[in-house]
């Protein structure tokens, strides 16, 4: 069995090939640069991205990616990859029904690919990690946005370089909204993106491959330990961790928080709850009620797995104002929410996805094997119904890892057998599993499209370096 001491050296040695050496690593907090005091910088808001143009076929974006400077820690500039120049990216707001196309324009010198997390789009315009874009090229995504309403996000996925980029910056939400939606709007609608990072006593981000050690500064929406103030009135906020490997347990201590939304959309039933375990790419929608605190009144959101490894108070909510009358409470039952997946009649094939290591290269394996883009891992038929068991191998060394599923949402069944609660079981794109575990998933493959998707571990830095596999869709 190993312990603690023996994690943390399967994580140096996954990041030993970009290792700098050890002095010119610091933390922001032990030297060189240092972070604003806490609570003093003002939360950013991503800027809401502008169509350049909307016509009968839909919402036209673009979206240009390039090395970018920004300022992080106070009096530096950081280095960053940034969406037209914010970071981390603007939000992109979509309505249900209403389709929306993004010409990504690669001014990187690397390649890049546009994926539409949670986004039910066809293969073209899945940002898969061979399809990408070569440094001064440009391409349009097509999304058809007929899925119901869902917190989505989007992230690059060029093949091998996808965790550096997006560590650097290159994420981002896309909001994809019902009409008439019963949850609070407008600025009472706070997108949270909760990310890791780490400085080097420059100031600039630090980049190693599996080096989640080391980053200990938590970015709230790009910003170290901001302040955000509240009317007296309800809020939706949309919790997204867009970190590479970090999992957040998220709590409001004091708060009433109800979680209203999913990865892929609305819960059909809200649940009143005080924490949220988050593994990389997932989503938690929730409406907090600020109305019963006085002026002046400080919440916070805290990890409350933060300790001394990484901040633990992440974000400051203080409530100004009179109390707002009238604003709307949450509906016991959300309109806009999916049915949760049913179970087909007759049998229901399974197949097994393990999740591996091998610490010699290193490398991390799907089935024992790391990710061909030339291997179709799984054939699955269009509108078929299976359950996939996946399992967590504690060997040789307990790591924790999640599901990721393209193109697809699916249903939760239960974890080391037994079955998960309804807030944790549809509609998701991403579940977390523990070493050692074993998670069973129901997943439909009904959306309109056939073709070569991939799944994946989102522990970014996993991904990159093999575990990833794909499943072809056929008619
Ligand atoms: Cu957000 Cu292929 O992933
Ligand atoms: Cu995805
Ligand atoms: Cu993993």
């Amino acid at each position: 069995m190993l312990n603690r001491r023996d994690i943390i050296k399967v994580g140096a040695v996954a990041g030993a090939a970009l290792v700098l050496p050890a002095q010119r690593i610091v933390a922001a907090v032990a030297g060189g640069a240092q972070p604003a005091p806490p609570f003093t910088v003002p939360l950013p808001i991503p800027s809401v991205l502008d169509p350049v143009f909307t016509d009968r076929a839909g919402d036209h974006y673009e979206l240009a990616v390039r090395p970018d400077t920004t300022q992080i820690l106070p009096g530096r500039n950081t280095r960053v990859l940034s969406y037209n120049g914010v970071f981390p990216g603007p939000t992109i707001k979509a309505t249900r029904g209403r389709p929306v196309k993004v010409r990504l324009i690669n001014e990187l010198p690397t390649p890049a690919a546009l994926h539409l997390h949670g986004g039910e789009v066809p293969q073209e315009s899945d940002g898969h990690p061979l399809d990408v874009i070569q440094p001064g090229g440009s391409r349009v995504y097509e999304y058809p946005n007929h899925q119901p309403a869902a917190t989505l996000w989007y992230h690059d996925h060029a093949h091998h370089l996808e965790a550096e980029q997006v560590y650097k910056g290159l994420s981002g939400f896309y909001l994809l909204e019902e009409p008439d939606s019963e949850l609070p709007g407008g600025a009472h609608d706070l997108p949270i993106a909760l990310r890791d990072a780490a400085f080097t006593d420059g100031g600039e981000l630090l980049w190693e491959m599996g080096g989640f050690r080391r980053r200990t500064t938590v970015l709230v929406n790009g910003a170290v330990q901001p302040v955000h103030t509240v009317a007296r009135r309800r809020y939706r906020l949309r919790l997204l961790n867009a970190a590479n490997e970090r999992t957040f347990r998220l709590r409001i201590d004091g708060a009433d928080v109800v979680q209203v939304g999913s990865d892929g959309g609305l819960l059909p039933k809200p649940v009143r709850r005080t924490e949220f375990l988050l593994s990389p790419a997932e989503r938690v929608d929730v409406v907090v009620d600020f109305s019963r605190f006085g002026e002046g009144s400080s919440l916070i959101l805290s990890n409350a797995d933060g300790n001394a490894d990484a901040n633990t108070n992440l974000l400051k909510f203080v409530v100004a104002g009179d109390r707002v009358r009238g604003d709307r409470a949450v509906p016991a039952r959300l309109s806009g929410a999916a049915a949760p997946l049913a179970f087909p009649r007759g049998p229901v094939p399974t197949r097994k996805v393990v999740f591996g290591y091998n610490p010699k290269v290193p490398e991390f394996l799907i089935n024992g094997q790391v990710f061909d883009p030339n291997r179709a891992d799984f054939t699955v038929k269009r509108g078929s119904t299976e359950i996939w068991e996946i399992v967590n191998d504690p060997k040789p060394a307990p790591i924790p890892h999640n599901l990721h599923l393209h193109l697809v949402q699916f249903r939760v069944l239960d974890r080391n057998g037994v079955p998960v609660r309804s807030w944790e079981a549809y509609p998701k794109d991403t579940v977390r599993v523990a070493p050692g575990e074993t998670v069973r998933i129901l997943v439909t493959f009904d959306s309109e499209f056939t073709g070569l998707y991939p799944f994946h571990c989102h522990f970014v830095d996993h991904s990159s370096i093999g575990m990833m596999a794909q499943m072809k869709i056929i008619p």
